[in-house]
């Protein structure tokens, strides 16, 4: 079996590290192409590095830009990468990102099997550019690989339980086994002045945060008036609509630094007394690690998070001081992402449906 795994911006070398791992002694044929869209070594080289993903077989270096350029870019030059080699079984895509969406729009014209890894997730809010980008991905798909038993009945939902398979969530598999490979490692040095359990880890990205400057003015501000330091590994988007409104990122509780290394993000919510985000991923990250996380955010794809109180959604910033720090709630039973082995069921699902 051929299978291309078409990957650009961070979330995805994540995932993809899961599945790469799991090709691996397969005899199966499993190519990676990189569009670019995160280019920054932090933000992809750095994590290629840190997870042991083998380098793409294809860079496009298509970069940033506005959602129809880039999107256009990727799509027209993936579509020579499709034509140009061995015909692949299946165009393997992950998550939400132009980089998902370009790639299933280019195979499927081509006629060329695709497979949506982390299929069926919602937030039902249509003004999210990763809304558009999954609800079309899905919608344009072969085969649904589902995280959830929730994604499942979402696509079941839009008529598309029969593409669906539910496999697990392979991001699981990368946070618990590196939870496991970190738990016993100092506390990096750029985190030296933060004491375990006595800090918050915060990420800032979504354009619905970044791109009005009064909003990202007041979550900074509800950041920095914390009453605990909180670590804020600073995201290229956040890091430019900061400078651009001349919002500062070095004050009050705010300890910012550059995107950090995977194992090191985990290390430091490890460490931490929780987390403040609005990524996806994130959120499932802390929940998996035992840590409350609170999501600056009216809604998340990842409901399951929201039980007990592990998750607080908090889309008011005002609201910030009255729930980021707080205890632990109870323990939740069962694993709603799965058992650690998911990219293993990717692998299989794509066998039995080549
Ligand atoms: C993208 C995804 C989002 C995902 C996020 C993870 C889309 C629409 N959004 O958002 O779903 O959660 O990645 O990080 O695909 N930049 C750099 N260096 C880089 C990458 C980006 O400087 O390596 C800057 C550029 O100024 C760019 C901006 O960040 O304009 C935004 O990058 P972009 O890839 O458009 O979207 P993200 O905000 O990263």
């Amino acid at each position: 079996m051929k299978v291309v795994s078409v990957v650009g911006a961070r979330p995805q070398f994540v995932k993809l590290a899961a599945v790469a791992d799991a090709f691996r002694g397969t005899g199966h044929e499993h190519r990676i192409v990189h569009t670019g869209q995160h280019y920054d070594g932090a933000m992809s080289d750095a994590l290629f590095d840190g997870l042991g993903i083998p380098a793409p077989d294809v860079h496009l270096g298509i970069g940033s830009g506005g959602h129809g350029a880039q999107t256009g870019a990727m799509l027209a030059a993936l579509e020579d990468v499709f034509l140009g080699g061995a015909r692949p079984d299946w165009v393997l895509v992950y998550g939400d990102t132009n980089s998902t969406l370009a790639a299933a729009l280019s195979a499927v014209k081509l006629h060329i099997p695709v497979a949506h890894l982390e299929a069926g997730l919602r937030s039902f809010n249509r003004v999210m550019p990763e809304e558009h980008n999954r609800v079309l991905t899905d919608h344009a798909a072969d085969l649904l690989l589902a995280p959830t038993e929730l994604a499942a009945a979402n696509l079941a939902n839009e008529g598309l339980a029969a593409r669906t398979a539910v496999v697990g969530d392979v991001m699981a598999d990368i946070v618990l086994r590196t939870r496991d490979a970190v738990a016993d490692r100092p506390l990096e040095p750029l985190e030296a002045g933060l004491r375990e359990g006595e800090y918050l880890v915060a990420t800032v990205h979504r354009a619905e945060n970044t791109d009005d400057p009064a909003r990202l003015a007041a979550v900074v501000d509800a950041l920095a008036a914390l009453p605990l330091p909180v670590l804020l590994p600073v995201h290229p988007r956040l890091r430019d609509r900061a400078a651009a409104h001349g919002i500062a990122l070095d004050r009050g509780a705010l300890r910012p630094t550059g995107p950090l290394p995977y194992a090191a993000t985990v290390r430091a919510v490890l460490g931490s007394r929780g987390a403040v985000t609005d990524s996806g991923g994130l959120q499932k990250e802390v929940f998996l690690l035992g840590r409350p996380c609170t999501t600056l955010r009216a809604e998340t794809e990842w409901p399951e998070t929201l039980a007990h109180g592990w998750n607080v959604l908090c889309p008011d910033p005002a609201e910030l001081g009255k729930v980021a720090v707080r205890e632990r709630p109870a323990p939740v039973v069962g694993h709603p992402y799965g058992d650690g082995h998911a990219a293993n069921a990717v692998v299989r699902t794509l066998e039995a449906r080549a």
